[in-house]
């Protein structure tokens, strides 16, 4: 069982090493905690609440192991996921795909009306997730990714508020 909870500032040690393990440009602890301060972010987390020994006391009440998190900044009408990430051991298991539907939950009453992003062409994973949630491709970006150099696919969807 897992919930999903606003980023909090206890999160972000385990949400910055599940970075460094999935990508070659990881967002850093000091780069996370900025989002904490930024009006223009919303950055959800999917917090295990079935291990109880995986719990630690954090001095915001009890919280268990990050299973994942989707981040995302919004301008006006339009918000940019700047990353979806889950842990290894929890994926295949719907998560990422319910973080970005929580994200959409959220996002579409403060009138948001498209969500964009990139992703690295090779993707195969998130490609899939992210057209199985209705996101299509709108752009392209020439070498955008670097380490390795790599073509981005810019993807996006039209949301309606409810
Ligand atoms: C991509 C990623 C976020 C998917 O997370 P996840 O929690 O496993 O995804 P879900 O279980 O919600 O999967 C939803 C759908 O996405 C697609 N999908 C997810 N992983 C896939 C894979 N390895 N191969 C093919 N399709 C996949 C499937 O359509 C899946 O639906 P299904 O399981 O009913 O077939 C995860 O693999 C990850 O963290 N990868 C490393 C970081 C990354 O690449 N992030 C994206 C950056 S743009």
């Amino acid at each position: 069982m897992y919930k999903i909870t606003p980023l909090k500032h206890h999160h972000i040690p385990e949400i910055a090493a599940l970075e460094a393990a999935a990508f070659s440009a990881p967002w850093d602890e000091a780069a996370l905690g900025g989002e904490l301060e930024n009006p223009l972010a919303l950055w959800l987390v999917a917090e295990d609440e079935g291990n109880a020994a995986a719990q630690t006391k954090t001095g915001e009440g009890e919280t268990g192991t990050v299973l994942g998190y989707v981040g995302s900044q919004t301008c006006f009408e339009e918000a940019d996921i700047l990353n979806v990430c889950t842990a290894p051991a929890a994926r295949r298991r719907g998560l990422a795909r319910a973080l970005m539907l929580e994200l959409e939950a959220q996002l579409a009453p403060k009138g948001v009306e498209r969500i964009t992003l990139e992703v690295r062409a090779s993707n195969d994973a998130a490609i899939a997730l992210y057209e199985g949630l209705g996101y299509t491709q709108v752009g392209l970006r020439k070498g955008y990714y670097e380490k390795p150099r790599e073509d981005a696919l810019i993807l996006q969807k039209r949301i309606v508020s409810p």
